[in-house]
C-alpha cells in the first residue's frame, strides 16, 4: 500500500473560481488561502505524510497585472502573520522555497520569522513555493554546487535543490494537465493526479479519495 511521504500540489483555479461567481479574481486567492489551511491541517494529522509542498507563486506569475501581483504579496504577508499560531497549534514546520530575494524586505522578514518560529515543529513540513520555478531552482543549485566544489552527481544535485525529497504524489487542481515549471526533477517518478476541481473547492474528502487511489498504484521505478 502506497502512502505519500511527500505530497506536492499545484493549487490552480482561484481566478476562475472567483470569475464564475462574478467576483474579482483576488477573491479566489482569498478563498484559496482557506483551502491551504484545511489541506495543511489534514496532512498534519495524517501520520505518514511528512512533507506538503504547495505551489503558491511561480517565477512566471510576475507577468500578471501589477494589481493582482500586489494583492498576492499583501495576502501572503497577512496570511503568514495570521497562520503562525495555526502552524504551531498543528505542529507544522513552515518553510519557503524559491528565490525569495525578489520579495520586499518586510515580506522576507515575515517569512523568516514564521520559519524560525516553527523550526522545531515535527508533525509536517509545509513548503510553500514562492517565486519558485524548477528551472530557476536548478540554476541556483548548480551555482551552489560550483561554489562548494561539489562532485557533479545525482545525489549532490538533489541535495543542492530547494527541496531534496522526491515527490511521491503530485496533484494539480483546476483542470489543466501540465507542470508549469514545478518540481521537474523531484517529480521524476511521482504519480500525477489532475482534477477539474478549482482550488478553492478542493476538499479533504477529494484529497482522501486521491490518496485511496494512490494506495493501489503499482510504482515500478523502471523495474518489474
Ligand atoms: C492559482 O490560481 C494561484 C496562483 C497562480 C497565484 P490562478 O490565479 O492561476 O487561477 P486561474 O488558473 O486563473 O483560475
Ligand atoms: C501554476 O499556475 C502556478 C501556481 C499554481 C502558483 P498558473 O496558473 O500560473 O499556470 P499556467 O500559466 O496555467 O501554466
Ligand atoms: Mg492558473
Amino acid at each position: 500500500m502506497n502512502i505519500p511521504r511527500h505530497l506536492a500540489i499545484i493549487m490552480d483555479g482561484n481566478g476562475r473560481w472567483a470569475q464564475s461567481r462574478g467576483l474579482a479574481r483576488v477573491k479566489g486567492h482569498e478563498r484559496g488561502a482557506e483551502t491551504v489551511r484545511d489541506i495543511t491541517t489534514f496532512c498534519a494529522n495524517h501520520s505518514r505524510i511528512e512533507r506538503l509542498t504547495l505551489y503558491a507563486f511561480s517565477t512566471e506569475n510576475w507577468k500578471r497585472p501589477k494589481l493582482e501581483v500586489e494583492f498576492l504579496m499583501k495576502l501572503l504577508e497577512r496570511w503568514l502573520k495570521n497562520e503562525r499560531d495555526v502552524y504551531l497549534a498543528n505542529d507544522v514546520r513552515f518553510e519557503a522555497i524559491g528565490d525569495l530575494s525578489r520579495f520586499s524586505d518586510p515580506l522576507q522578514r515575515t517569512i523568516r520569522e514564521v520559519e524560525e518560529a516553527t523550526l522545531t515543529c515535527k508533525g509536517l513540513t509545509q513548503s510553500l513555493a514562492l517565486n519558485y520555478g524548477s528551472r530557476d531552482e536548478i540554476v541556483r543549485a548548480i551555482r551552489r554546487m560550483i561554489a562548494q566544489a561539489d562532485p557533479i552527481d545525482e545525489a549532490h544535485l538533489l541535495r543542492a535543490l530547494d527541496v531534496s525529497m522526491e515527490v511521491d504524489l503530485l496533484i494539480r487542481t483546476g483542470g489543466d494537465q501540465r507542470l508549469s515549471n514545478f518540481m521537474l526533477l523531484q517529480a521524476a517518478y511521482a504519480e500525477l493526479f489532475f482534477t477539474p476541481t478549482l482550488w478553492p473547492d478542493f476538499s479533504t474528502d477529494e484529497l482522501q479519495s486521491i490518496l485511496t487511489t494512490f494506495e493501489r498504484v503499482e510504482r515500478r521505478f523502471g523495474g518489474l
